[in-house]
């Protein structure tokens, strides 16, 4: 199968990107979009070229890193699946591929398709620790949590930090991810002294660093993780909870 890849290629940061384009020869419909460059790369190589740039760990939608931007749509044209998991066969028979890094103003281009999304980093970071008690192991039922507690806090920590949410928002903004962890940590009992305090310091570092929330939605839908649009509430729910009760829970 013929597959027409039209991909971003920059030097660095300050440098002028553009795209450059190339074609698979030989991409089979069990491909995944990172086999399909990994493919690409082999025949650059070989014709001593550069290879391009991209991010992946897991490859099995489990650690975010790989998120980029494919035909306009963060991650790809898979709803909800990270571009580890988009598969060539699932594309209805789309022959060719625009893929650029994810766009915010919040990820400045690294190289090529690789984003600096350190953003969120400093977003979970403003958000502080969590404090347990240290020691042997507690028995396991030492802190209660209701059985529905836990699967929707879970279901909250599925957040896998890829940052799609954030390139898929007209405004740039990162409420679903940061809502993410806000109302996973606030249904739990571990981490209740800090509740007030790291609704404050989180909100704060989303409004230095990211855009406004209108809730259009769009984070949503491109999200791999299924975290749905009551994380955003979840934001400014914690947000007025430390207005009204001050920093401590
Ligand atoms: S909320 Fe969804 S889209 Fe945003 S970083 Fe988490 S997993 Fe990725
Ligand atoms: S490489 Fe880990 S989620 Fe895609």
């Amino acid at each position: 199968m013929r597959i027409e890849v039209e991909v971003w290629r920059q030097d660095g940061p300050r440098e002028r990107g553009r795209f450059e384009t190339h074609v698979v020869e030989d991409a089979t419909p069990e491909m995944s979009l990172l086999e399909l460059l990994d493919r690409l790369n082999d025949t650059l190589a070989e014709a001593g070229q550069e290879p391009i740039q991209f991010e992946s760990d897991c490859r099995e939608g489990a650690c975010g890193a790989c998120g980029v931007t494919v035909n306009d749509v963060p991650h790809g044209p898979v709803p909800r699946t990270p571009s580890c998991r988009q598969h060539l066969r699932s594309f209805g028979g789309i022959t060719r591929l625009r893929i650029e890094p994810l766009r915010s103003a919040a990820y400045p281009v690294v190289r090529d398709l690789v984003v600096d999304r350190s953003a969120l980093d400093r977003l979970i970071q403003a958000g502080g620790h969590v404090d347990v008690a240290t020691g042997t192991a507690p028995d396991a039922d030492a802190v209660l949590v209701t059985h529905d507690d836990a699967e929707l806090a879970l279901d909250f920590a599925a957040c896998i930090g890829c940052g799609a949410c954030v390139a898929a928002c007209p405004n740039g903004a990162a409420h679903l991810f940061a809502g993410a962890k806000l109302a996973h940590l606030a249904l739990l009992p571990h981490g209740r002294l800090e509740r007030g305090r790291r609704a404050v310091a989180i909100v704060d570092q989303l409004d230095a660093e990211f855009g406004p929330c209108s809730t259009y939605g769009e984070c949503v839908e491109v999200c791999p993780a299924g975290i749905p649009l009551t994380a955003v509430a979840a934001v400014h729910r914690e947000r007025l909870r430390s207005v009204f009760r001050g920093r401590a829970d």
